[in-house]
């Protein structure tokens, strides 16, 4: 097997092998490294996206939806279910299917490309920018071996962060992989961060039949989201039973026989304290460069740890790279691909541009909330002068047919020009309906251009259009 590539990615989460196809359809020869292992020690290439992030997350919040609806929506339709029961390992087995049918299906596309894989960890061992760099593939077992390029593209993410005397052991205390394996349903579960995988695996465990405590230390709720969205979510978190308490200040935590036991001060300063048999700790993630070699050849890392790159994901090195949740910007699996290729295109001498503006937002609970652009706290506190629209599914037809009138979709446009700043959508499947807003918003579309688009009858995307009619003033249907 050759040695001598044209480009080198370490790492195969969603920006690492979306660079390495791309740059290998571009025509060049690419490598692409990465060290995840599955159970049975095989590689297991899509990174924390597809084996402990966005996909198995999706899978659990599928099963647990379901579940939820048999036992509380169907009635309503006219069918009644006895007997409902929850049998979470073969929950956890499609689970696991969908994580390895993800893995083998990447591999796949590297034989399609022709992308040599190497499964094995990969070190920057050398090099510089004239005669090309070396990257170190060490392998679970047997010899490393050298590879070379002129080109290296890093991609080795993120991992959970902790917090300080209260490791993972992913049993009691459990990080995104843990509460991803939970084997039966807790009677009682802690969250601490109410930050996104705090709300999406929570509410999989709520649905489940566990009772979920929160604790944000943030005085507000999902502060990054527009402010009126946060509140309905709250409003609607609460509801379905999630308890979530903001301002909270952990104190003391231990791990304990029956589980673990949180001390902790809440918003007004009077002490509390929370026992619960597992404990989630999703308190944000930070930037991965274990055994990547940085400091030996001079890489440059900020004091957070993540890889210093320039607008265009240029290291302060020639020739390397890097892109997705180990450089700044959002940690998202959409932000990292479009990273990468950006990068395997600038490689190949192309000129592509990623607006971080247009990335959009998705928290995938129930009900969704996804948003593109500016939250109405953000224009306000820049002083730019905006008109809102806003529609609830309440008065949609396919809302009301389908049975989920939760939340409204929010656009906000600029009082001058009419360009739309920022679409924010609280309800059922804001997730795909966001995606018309990014589509607009990458056009620089004005609030008018969706109102006149026609929009199919009944969809909940006439939400959308009824919001941008809403800018003018004049919805049709409220
Ligand atoms: P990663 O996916 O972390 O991949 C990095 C890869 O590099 C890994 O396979 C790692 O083993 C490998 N690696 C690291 N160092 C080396 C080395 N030295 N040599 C070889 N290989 C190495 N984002 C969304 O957009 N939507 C979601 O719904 C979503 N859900 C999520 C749910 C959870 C529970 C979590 C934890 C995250 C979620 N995310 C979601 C975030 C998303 O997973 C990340 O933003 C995304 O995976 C980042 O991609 P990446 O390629 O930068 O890194
Ligand atoms: P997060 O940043 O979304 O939330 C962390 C939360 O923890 C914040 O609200 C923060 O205020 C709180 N917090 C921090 N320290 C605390 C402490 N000591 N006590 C109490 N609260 C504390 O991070 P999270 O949920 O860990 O997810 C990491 C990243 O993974 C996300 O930022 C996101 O980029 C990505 N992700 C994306 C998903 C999606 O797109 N649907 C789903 C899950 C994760």
């Amino acid at each position: 097997m050759s040695s001598e590539f044209d480009v080198i990615v370490i790492g195969a989460g969603p920006g690492g092998y979306i660079a390495a196809i791309r740059a290998a359809q571009l025509g060049l020869r690419v490598a692409c490294v990465d060290s995840w292992a599955n159970a049975r020690g095989g590689a297991a290439p899509g990174g924390t996206c597809t084996n402990v992030g966005c996909i198995p997350s999706k899978a659990l919040l599928q099963s647990s939806e379901h579940y939820e609806e048999a036992g509380h929506a169907f009635a309503a339709h006219g069918i009644t279910v006895s007997g409902l029961q929850v049998d979470v390992a073969t929950m956890q087995q499609r689970r696991a299917k969908i994580v390895q049918q993800n893995n083998e299906g990447i591999l796949y596309l590297f034989k399609k490309n022709k992308v040599t894989f190497f499964h094995g960890l990969g070190r920057l061992a050398g090099g510089n920018g004239d005669a090309g760099w070396q990257v170190a593939v060490q392998p679970r077992e047997g010899e490393a071996q050298t590879l070379t390029a002129r080109q290296v593209i890093v991609a080795t993410g993120s991992v959970p962060r902790s917090l300080p005397g209260l490791d993972f052991d992913e049993k009691r205390v459990l990080s995104n992989t843990g509460a991803l394996e939970i084997d039966g349903v807790p009677r009682t579960l802690g969250v601490i961060g109410a930050g996104v995988i705090g709300l999406e695996l929570g509410s999989v465990w709520r649905r489940l039949g566990a009772q979920v405590t929160l604790l944000e230390a943030m005085p507000d709720f999902l502060a990054a989201a527009d402010a009126q969205v946060a509140k309905e979510a709250l409003k609607q978190f609460t509801r379905q039973g999630l308890a979530i308490h903001l301002g909270a200040k952990i104190t003391a935590t231990a791990v304990t026989k029956k589980g673990v036991r949180v001390e902790w001060t809440d918003a007004k300063g009077a002490a509390q304290v929370l026992e619960v048999e597992r404990l989630i700790v999703s308190v944000g993630r930070k930037p991965n460069t274990d055994g990547l070699g940085a400091e030996a050849v001079g890489l440059a890392v900020d004091q957070r740890g993540f890889i210093e790159v320039d607008a265009d994901c240029r290291t302060n090195l020639p020739g390397i790279w890097a892109v997705g949740d180990v450089v700044r910007g959002p940690m998202l699996a959409h932000k990292a691909e479009e990273e990468g290729v950006a990068v395997a295109e600038r490689i190949a001498g192309q000129k592509p541009h990623v607006d971080f503006n247009t990335v959009p937002w998705v928290i995938y609970t129930a009900p969704e909330i996804a948003w593109v652009g500016q939250t109405e706290q953000q224009l306000a506190a820049s002083g730019r002068a905006f008109k809102t629209g806003s529609f609830p599914f309440a008065a949609n037809g396919r809302a009301r047919a389908i049975g989920d009138t939760t939340g409204f979709v929010k656009m906000l446009a600029d009082a001058q020009t009419d360009e739309i700043l920022g679409v924010h959508v609280i309800g059922p499947m804001a997730s795909e309906l966001v995606a018309e807003a990014a589509v607009a918003m990458e056009f620089r579309a004005s609030s008018e251009d969706i109102a006149r688009i026609c929009h199919a009858h009944p969809t909940l995307s006439e939400a959308m259009k009824e919001a941008a009619l809403g800018v003018a003033g004049r919805t049709l249907n409220i």
